[in-house]
Parts: structure tokens; sequence; C-alpha cells
């Protein structure tokens, strides 16, 4: 009989790693309430209606990555209802929000929530098809001071508290304006202006965003496009006075609480309700998440209550991938446990054996430490021997011995450099 296993894309946690779930799960409950937060709990699944019309249809989540199936109320009933595994939390806590008439309590709702998310994404490291996040909400009437650009920046202070706590290293914070709901339709007509004689050169995304969704035009991730994407129009200059001063505030109370970030003007993210402030906070290559280095996203977004038939209700909040941010500190947990060496150097080939460990003797004079290969290695064996034991390595086959440019890969950067030999132990020092 065929062995069961975890459907891909979910994942077992076992001992002793639930434990540092545990313990960052009890550190982030620990920040939220000297922030005044409570818990919220949602149902794990929702209204498929709730995602398609909060998070938007033309959305990559809505239009391909739904767990979504009609679900009837008895075996003997007719009547179906389409059910969705919740892909985000955002949309049920302002269902809530509007459910629960918290709106009358005329005080602002600090909301947290800690719980799995579910999208039929392609699984890789970092991204799973039921991950979990912890996320925040803060939202109330407009008198309750929800829309203040002082919230704004609270939740990035807060966010880089937590982050600093649980002890995660190089953190960024990329921070935009994507503008209000008067300021975001003028820059879409600009976009879709400009895209017009463009998009026939750009990838088969981007040609059918341009039409259906411009502004995820601004996600591309394909080479070839980044060029065009540069050169669109930028929705900074498209801010009204009012976002545009409610984006200034935003950053001076950041700098007024030493929070450092970056502005990316092609922050625009992935769900449709954003108005206003959008983030993100990323960590370098080689903390463990390759590509997938968002830790965590949010955002404000001013418009969502009344999109799901409830009271005006500004809010802002954040997701942290709880997933990635482990990963994250357990990266930086085995890096900092093991200093590594500077160099392994591969042979490309037995007939390179004498020279690499030349080479070595060379380095290790220069004060540099220093491991050997076997040229009889396959490539995958030496990246796999190199990538564990040090920072960089250096390939020496016979075209390197000839013209004595070595090439030198860097793990941490991803990147891969040619150096003269005379130059190699200056930058294998760097
Ligand atoms: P999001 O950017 O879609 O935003 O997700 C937030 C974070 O969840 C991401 O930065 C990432 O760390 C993590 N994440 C997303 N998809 C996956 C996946 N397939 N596997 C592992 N981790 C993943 C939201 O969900 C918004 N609701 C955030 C928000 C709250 N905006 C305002 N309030």
């Amino acid at each position: 009989m065929a062995t069961l296993k975890a459907v891909r894309g979910t994942r077992d946690l076992l001992p002793p790693e639930t434990a540092l779930w545990n313990h960052v799960e009890a550190t982030a409950r620990a920040v939220f309430a000297r922030y005044a937060f409570g818990e919220i709990r949602t149902p794990v699944f929702e209204d498929t209606q709730l995602f398609a019309r909060g998070v938007g249809e033309e959305t990559d989540i809505v239009s391909k990555e739904m767990y979504t199936w009609e679900d009837r109320m008895r075996a003997d009933s007719d009547s179906a209802q389409s059910l969705t595994l919740r892909p985000e939390n955002t949309a049920g806590v302002v269902r809530a929000y509007i459910e629960h008439k918290l709106a009358d309590t005329g005080m602002l709702q600090k909301l947290f929530y800690i719980g799995p998310q579910f999208r039929r994404e392609r699984p890789q490291r970092g991204r799973y098809r039921q991950f979990w996040q912890i996320g925040a909400e803060v939202l109330g009437p407009a008198w309750s001071g929800a829309e203040s650009p002082l919230r704004d920046a609270e939740v990035l202070e807060m966010l880089a508290t937590l982050l600093n706590e649980l002890g995660i290293r190089g953190w960024q914070l990329a921070l935009n304006s994507v503008g209000s709901a008067t300021d975001r339709p003028r820059y879409i007509a600009a976009l879709r202006e400009a895209l017009a004689p463009v998009k026939s050169g750009m990838c088969e995304n981007c040609q059918r965003r341009a039409e259906t969704n411009p502004l995820r035009v601004l996600d591309c991730k394909e080479p070839s496009d980044q060029a065009t994407i540069d050169a669109l129009p930028r929705i900074a200059d498209f801010l009204d006075d009012t976002s545009r001063d409610h984006f200034a505030q935003v950053k001076a109370a950041l700098d007024a609480c030493g929070v450092a970030y970056t502005v990316d003007p092609r922050l625009v993210r992935g769900l449709d309700y954003y108005t206003r402030t959008t983030f993100e906070f990323t960590v370098a290559d080689g903390s463990g998440l390759g590509t997938q280095n968002a830790l965590l996203g949010g955002g404000r977004y001013d418009g969502l209550s009344e999109m799901l038939g409830g009271p005006k209700a500004p809010g802002i909040g954040f997701a942290i991938g709880e997933d990635r941010l482990i990963l994250t500190l357990q990266a930086q947990a085995e890096a900092a446990a093991e200093p590594k060496l500077d160099a392994f150097i591969a042979p490309m080939g037995v007939a390179q054996n004498a020279a690499a460990l030349a080479l070595a003797q060379e380095l290790r004079r220069a004060g540099l430490s220093v491991e050997v290969g076997d040229g009889s290695f396959r490539l995958k064996k030496s990246f796999e021997a190199a990538d564990k034991l040090a920072r960089r390595m250096v390939i020496l086959g016979e075209d390197e011995a000839a013209s004595g440019i070595l090439t030198v890969k860097d793990f941490s950067a991803g990147e891969q450099t040619k150096v003269a030999r005379s130059e190699l132990a200056n930058a294998l020092r760097a």
C-alpha cells in the first residue's frame, strides 16, 4: 500500500522546531500587548465573495490561488454556497469589524491574529500552500484617529521593535504611498496610456495586466521588462496634497523614532485594497529565504470596509510570514554558530588538483582560511561543500589556470565575478 504523505505545499512542524515557533509567537504577543493590541480569531474559511470583493478579482490571489469549493448546507439540500479557505486575514478582520458593529464603540480597534492561511502557489523554500501569518490591523471611524499618519508610523515602529527583539539581523523597510481612492484612478489612467505603445514588447503577464490591472505591471520581476517599467510614470507624481502630506508625516514620525527606511516608488503590493502607505520588510540574501525575501508586508486600506458594505473605517495593518521569519532566524543562528572559511577552491578536474593546492598555499600564506576540493568532485558536489564551509568558492578550471583570471562565487551576495589572481587575496578578504 502506498504510504500517505503531507499534501504538497503543506508540512509538519515537529519539536524542537515548534519551541522556536512558540517563542516567536510569545514574543509577538508580548510586543502587541505593549502597543495595546487585543487578539482576534476569525474563521479559517469564509464566503468566497469576501475575498473577491475585498482582495480583488484581478489579483493573483483571487484569480488563481484560492482553495474554493461549493459547499452544500446539508447532503439533501440544493442550496450550495461558495466557500474559500482564507488566503489572508485582513478581509476577515474587516468583515468581523462590520458584523460586530465595532464602529459603535467609537474606539480605535487594534487587533492582532496568528494563524494559518492558504494559497495555491508553486511551493518552494519560504513559500507554502498552508503558511502562517502573524498580523495586526488598526481601524476605526475617522474620528478615532484611524486615519492619522501617526498610526502608520506606530505600526512600523512596532514592527521594527518586534524584529529587533526577535534578533532578526539586517532587515530593511521599503515604503511607498499608492495614493488615495481619487489619486489612484488618475495614476492608473496615466499608466495605461504610457503602457499602450510599449506593452507589446513586454512579457505575457504584463500585456494582460496592462489592460486589466496596470498597477500589477509594477510587480513584474521579468528581467527584460525592468527598463520599460522604470521609465513608466511614478505614483509619487500623482498624489494630491492630502496624500502627499500624509506620507510626509509618516516619514517624519519614523525619522523621529529612528526607524530606517527607503522609499520604493514601485512598491504597490499584490492586493487591491491598499490606499496611501504601503510597506514591506525584507532580509538580505543569505538569510535563508532566497528569492522569497519578503518577511512581511502591509499597508493602509481606507476604503476596504465600504467595499465590503460597512461604514467608513480607515485602517492600516500588516502580516508577517511566520514560516519565513522562522527560516530567517534559523539561518542567521546557523551562520553565527559556525564561522565560515574565507574560500573553498574547486578544481575542475583532477588535472587542476596540484594547481589548486598551490593556490591554497598562496592564499593561506596571505593569512586567509581556505579549504581545497578535489578535481574528481562533480560541480554540484563542489558547490554543496563550498556553500557549507566557506563564504566564497574559487573555480579553477583549465581556462582559469591558463588566463590567471579566476571565477569567484559569493554565496551571500549570490554573485559570480571574475578576479585576477594578483587581486584574489584582497577580493576574498573583502
Ligand atoms: P501579503 O503580502 O500577501 O499581505 O502577505 C504577507 C506576508 O505573508 C508576506 O510578506 C509573506 O511573508 C507571507 N506569505 C505570503 N504568501 C506566503 C506563502 N505562500 N508562503 C509563506 N509565506 C507567505 C497580506 O496577506 C495582507 N493581508 C497584509 C496586510 C494586513 N495588509 C494590511 N493588513
